[in-house]
């Protein structure tokens, strides 16, 4: 018998396809932790403007990063960098314009995720992001890609920010979410594609309770076949 906190679970997917929301209930349902990968990229993101550092400043923001302490709370809700809550800060438009030119760069991957990979090494995890099938975790025992249209994906995250109090409206969204997969997907690095052996979850028509009991049902079979004797996630 394999003593470990549990399974790899690896989500990957385009932007607003509702792998946080389906991640983290994921987690809760399994007593396991979450961690949404791309908050991290966001910090940078934010750190990276409020120092005015460049996505061509390399050396600069190589410095920048490994000088950062991220730390999850709340089950993956809630953010630290270096002891300060950027959860609210990470959403704001002028961050999630900037993220994905600062997620190209092949030197913040490379530090990101080997501290990804530290935070995941224990097992017992679901871990969301762009990357997290191909790079991160390319051994994780299930390995989920979800996706959703367009349109679908851009009126979801509409709803969200509005939620969260910002005034914005759907175009920009929409906008946001087009270029962001553009580069995303498009990268030299670790860009966002599926992998042979992940399960393709189309959320378009789905609630979120369907995707989420997709992903346990099959979780619960591998943890099973897995003979895996789990302990605790803390
Ligand atoms: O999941 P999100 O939309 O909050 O992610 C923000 C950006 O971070 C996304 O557009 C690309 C980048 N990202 C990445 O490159 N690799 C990851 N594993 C997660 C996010």
């Amino acid at each position: 018998m394999i003593t470990r906190k549990g399974i790899i679970i690896a989500i990957d997917g385009p932007a607003g396809a509702g792998k946080s929301t389906t991640a983290k209930l994921l987690a809760e349902k399994l007593n396991y932790k979450y961690i949404d990968t791309g908050a991290m990229y966001r910090a940078v993101t934010l750190y990276a403007l409020r120092n005015s550092i460049k996505p061509e400043e390399k050396d600069k923001l190589v410095e920048l990063v490994k000088n950062m302490d991220f730390r999850f709370e709340n089950n993956g809700s809630v953010l630290f960098v270096n002891k300060e809550n950027v959860s609210e800060e990470i959403r704001k438009p002028e961050v999630s314009s900037k993220v994905s030119e600062f997620s190209k760069i092949a030197e913040v991957r490379e530090i990101l995720v080997q501290k990804q990979r530290e935070i995941g090494a224990e097992g017992g995890i679901v871990m969301e992001g762009r990357d997290i099938t191909t790079a991160v975790f390319p051994n994780a025992e299930l390995k989920i890609f979800l996706t959703a249209d367009l349109d679908i994906r851009a009126y979801r995250r509409l709803i969200e920010l509005k939620n969260k109090g910002m005034n914005i409206n759907l175009d920009d969204v929409r906008d946001n979410l087009e270029t962001r997969d553009l580069i995303d997907s498009n990268r030299e690095v670790n860009p966002l594609m599926v992998t042979e052996d992940s399960i393709v979850i189309d959320t378009t028509k789905l609630t979120i309770d369907e995707q989420v009991d997709a992903i346990y049902n099959k979780a619960q079979e591998i943890i099973k076949s897995l003979n895996l004797n789990q302990s605790h996630r803390n």
